[in-house]
């Protein structure tokens, strides 16, 4: 057993083999992935000494899977931290209580590798570790998201078993560098694999192929004498040797064409897939082959909530295929490289990818950057060396369009030293970099959760100026603009997506940006009880968390979209269907290299919800940035109020999606609800004269309405300082008080007054509702609500709250659907006719919040056992609303604010059901700007009108 020295020292160990490109081989090799046998200890000195020796004895350890993390198979617990290091600032230090796992297993080696260079391989280990074989130790390293190899050969007997023994530490100094906004967890995480490297192999290989104006031209860097062979192309020429080929079909996102390479000496043949294409910052816009590109584009980082980052290729593919199939067009690999197999997916499906460094050092903000490493000479090699590494692996990839030095590292000399690496030796690609005051360290202007009014003076390039360099700062308004972070996915959101991509269609600048993130982190977890849930920070005992800041995603954990993916993908549709107003249709191709002509398009014409119409439409192969007008296939027929879908669908299959599959849509109308007259009956709404409120309708018991103010507060309005959701419990919205006024007849109506009011507040809401019977026992309610003294800032709702029998779990309504909607997350919902259980409204957020809420509801019917109840928009005429959002839970505001994951929330023997009078937007301001002016809610006069109504 040698020092663990090796721990904390930054300086990337002399013994790794120099970095080459991720390829595939006919050389022969040895998958060491499976089971090992594995120990784990508290701190280096406890791990069990001579571990390394082949006759150790490890029949007592248990077993462990590589690729795995040890936290999520028993051993020590996941840990989550935002930005702070869960360990004393001490760079470059870390604590004596440092968990270490010794992993050993045998490998037969064939004796026919003997004269070979063996090499081992390891793609991911979190984070430093040393290796010997045979009890030699062959090198440490560290950078857990990148690779590592060692010569064995002098270590490894062919014809025998060898023992190959790891040990691995949970801190090191490179913990410094890696302080990513994610779970910590340890251990061998991706694969590893025993190589036997031929005589006059083929280490490395560097493909440049370009695109211009259909030429394409390829030279590819390999060793001395290899051939280069694209057997499609006809092409055979020596390695170093630039081609220009004619007719070459490009790559791009959208159509990823790709050519097999192979490279061939006498040794080794490597097989690669090459896309040609040209990434170029021109007239300060990025593009690819010659076209501005706009990145619709996701952050992913690598997730599974039994796996945490040692995914499986189906993993990958899954996250490849969702990304596809919801016009997700580009990643940011945040933070860190991802396994090269992602890689080769982005490539084959077609997706660009900005590959990000395994760097971030975000947990010295809150030592004001003291010791910040990121500036210190002592660790210039340990960062050049990281992106030595990502380069050189990921340098073929047609998808990868830009390098990124890494994370929120703030700014100094050794990202000088990884740009200038990444520059001088793949100028073919950009490099991205956010974290610098004045952009010296990027190609582009990168900037995270900036606000849409800044983004629309960057757009003009018009934004004040950043740093103090003045050639700096021209450099930088003449780049490019991305968003490599933007509208925060935390809980119910993300906000103000729509304005966005306004923007970035409106300025050529702006080229649109990676919604942070992809997926939420929730680790399956179970409760005292056995019920399963998705466990965040904390939830592991840990003393120092972010709790749930680790849910921010658009995928739930388990791979289920979110609400907040379904209005990401409608969105960023890449076609338009727009009614104009001249009455016609104007369908827009927003694709950067497709015409239409892959898509076929269909359309129904809905009365009130129910289809009475339909058909193909025929639309012509519209080039990418054009339009076409057409008259509208159908016309209203009736008085009902109609509408008109257009949908575009696949026409054909595509290796990510069947024909079919729905790429864009939109809705014209037809014709507008009609007015309902009102036929008054005789009988007397059964009212509660001392409570105010309706307690039953035609033997339903129903109980309400009372007024509300309050919404079990999303993240976005409870993280921020300050936050809305602290005001409004300051206000004390979220114990409202109800005094009865008055409870008055007229003219065989009775109207009720009610003033609603917080304790220990002047302010209040006064409620005036005038119940009218109606022909066949229904009731028509008019209620108008005015708000009388102060209150300050938004409000989350004004609504009204009726509990209903439990047996009534199902629900119809003609409105907005099928999904949830709040004012500034409405796109993806289309008006229709739907129908959910009440079980099925609700969107099981990891952190209960606010949710599930319908949007535009012109009727609603609740049914199940017995009598139901219809509940119905009547407009006066006057300009009060035709609709209102819906909500029907088993539970209340007040259980869901308490719940902190959703098995807390137990049914009760009723539901909930709230009328929304108005709603405030949801925003992003876990993490960005909050609900835009537009979609904010301030006390205001209100007033709807609704028809009760048993069914
Ligand atoms: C950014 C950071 C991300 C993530 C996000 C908030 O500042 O780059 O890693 O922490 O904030 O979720």
């Amino acid at each position: 057993m040698t020092s663990a020295r090796y721990v904390e020292d930054p300086r990337p160990d002399v013994r790794v083999l120099p970095p080459r490109a991720a390829m595939r081989s006919d050389a022969p090799r040895i998958d060491l992935c499976g089971r090992w046998r594995f120990d784990l200890a508290p701190r280096v000195e406890a791990a069990p000494a001579g571990f390394a020796d082949p006759g150790f004895d490890d029949s007592a350890w248990a077993q462990l899977p590589v690729p795995a993390h040890w936290q999520l198979h028993g051993y020590g617990a996941p840990a989550y931290t935002n930005t702070r290091y869960p360990f004393p600032i001490d760079p470059p230090h870390v604590p004596t209580e440092n968990p270490t796992g010794s992993y050993r297993r045998t490998v037969a080696v064939p004796e026919d590798w003997a004269g070979a260079r063996i090499v081992l391989r390891f793609e991911g280990v979190d984070s430093c570790f040393a290796v010997w074989v045979n009890g030699h130790e062959v090198g440490t390293a560290q950078g857990s998201r990148l690779p590592s190899e060692f010569d064995v050969t002098e270590a490894v007997r062919p014809g025998a078993d060898n023992v190959v023994a790891v040990r691995v530490h949970q801190w090191s100094a490179g913990s410094y560098l890696e302080d990513q906004d994610m779970w910590w967890l340890s251990g061998i995480f991706r694969d590893v694999a025993l190589l036997a490297r031929p005589a006059g192999g083929v280490d490395d290989v560097f493909v440049h192929a370009g695109y211009d104006g259909g030429t394409g031209t390829l030279r590819v860097d390999a060793p001395r004498g290899a051939r280069v062979r694209v057997p499609e192309l006809g092409v055979d020429v020596a390695a170093g040797d630039e081609v220009r080929i004619e007719g070459v079909q490009p790559w791009s996102a959208e159509v990823p064409r790709l050519y097999d390479l192979e490279v061939v000496t006498p040794g080794e043949r490597v097989d690669l897939r090459v896309g040609f294409r040209t990434v170029r910052i021109a007239d300060g816009v990025l593009t690819v082959n010659g076209s501005r590109v706009l990145l619709r584009g996701v952050n992913r980082h690598e997730f599974h909530p039994d796996r945490g980052r040692a995914l499986t290729e189906q993993d990958m593919l899954d996250d490849v295929l969702l990304m596809k199939r919801h016009n997700v067009n580009a990643v940011r690999t945040s933070h860190y490289p991802p396994h090269p197999r992602f890689l080769e997916l982005c490539d084959e499906y077609g997706l660009y990818v900005v590959d990000e460094c395994d760097l971030e050092t975000h947990g010295f903000v809150h030592v004001g950057w003291r010791g910040n490493p990121t500036d210190d000479p002592a660790w210039g090699d340990a960062f050049e060396d990281r992106m030595r590494r990502m380069v050189e692996r990921d340098k073929n990839h047609a998808c990868v369009i830009m390098w990124s030095l890494g994370n929120e590292s703030w700014a100094g000399r050794n990202l000088e030293r990884m740009y200038r690496y990444a520059h001088d030796r793949d100028p073919g690609r950009p490099v991205h970099y956010e974290h610098c005051p004045d952009g010296r360290w990027s190609d582009v202007y990168s900037r995270m959760y900036a606000s849409h009014a800044e983004v629309e003076l960057i757009g003009r390039r018009e934004e004040p100026a950043r740093g103090v360099d003045p050639v700096q700062d021209a450099a930088r308004r003449a780049a490019p603009f991305v968003l490599c972070e933007y509208a925060h996915a935390m809980g119910n959101g993300p906000g103000g997506l729509t304005e966005y991509q306004e923007l970035f269609e409106a300025h050529p600048r702006c080229q649109g940006g990676f919604v942070w993130e992809w997926i939420d982190h929730g680790i399956r977890t179970r409760d005292a009880q056995g019920r399963e849930f998705f466990g965040y920070g904390g939830d592991f005992g840990e003393e120092l968390h972010d709790g749930n800041f680790v849910a921010d995603g658009l995928l739930f954990p388990d791979r289920t979209p979110s609400p907040g993916l379904h209005e990401f993908a409608k969105v960023v549709e890449p076609v338009r269907i727009a009614g104009i107003p001249d009455g016609r249709l104007r369908i827009t191709n927003l694709y950067e290299v497709l015409d239409l002509g892959h898509l076929r398009f269909s359309w129904t014409v809905e009365e009130e919800g129910v289809e009475v119409g339909s058909g193909e439409l025929a639309v012509p192969a519209v080039a990418p940035g054009r339009s076409v007008e057409l008259d509208p296939p159908a016309a209203a027929r009736g008085t009902a109020e109609t509408w008109l879908t257009v949908r575009a669908d696949l026409a054909a299959g595509t290796p990510w999606a069947p024909a079919g599959h729905r790429i864009a849509w939109g809705q014209v109308q037809l014709a507008q609800r009609p007015r309902v007259p009102v036929v008054r009956g005789t009988g007397t709404p059964a009212l509660d004269r001392v409570g105010g409120v309706l307690t039953g309708l035609a033997g339903v018991a129903v109980d309400g309405p009372r007024l509300d103010a309050w919404r079990a507060p999303t993240d976005n309005d409870r993280i921020p300082h300050d936050s809305a959701a602290d005001a409004w419990r300051a206000l004390g919205l979220h114990r409202l008080r109800h005094r009865v006024v008055e409870v008055r007849d007229s003219d065989g109506d009775v109207v009720v007054h009610t003033r609603t009011a917080p304790a220990a507040l002047d302010a209040c809401f006064h409620t005036t509702a005038r119940w009218t019977p109606l022909d066949g026992g229904g009731v028509l309610l008019d209620v108008s609500v005015r708000p009388e003294g102060e209150w300050p800032g938004p409000l989350p709702r004004l609504g009204l709250v009726w509990s209903l029998p439990a047996g009534l779990d199902r629900v119809t309504w003609f409105g907005r659907g099928p999904g949830e909607a709040y004012p500034d997350t409405h796109r993806a919902s289309r008006v229709g006719r739907f129908t959910s259980s009440v079980d099925g409204l609700q969107t099981p957020y990891v952190m209960p919040q606010e949710n599930g809420r319908r949007a535009g509801v012109r009727w609603a019917e609740l049914t199940g056992t017995g009598t139901g109840l219809r509940i119905e928009a009547m407009p006066s005429g006057e300009g009060d609303p035709e609709t209102f959002g819906l909500t029907v839970r088993r539970w209340t505001s007040a259980d869901l604010d308490a719940a902190r994951h959703p098995v807390d929330l137990e049914p009760g023997d009723r539901v909930w059901l709230t009328v929304d009078l108005a709603h405030r937007g949801v925003g992003t301001a876990s993490c960005g700007p909050d609900v835009l002016p537009r979609h904010e809610l301030h006390a205001a006069p209100a007033r709807l009108r609704l028809a009760l109504r048993p069914v």
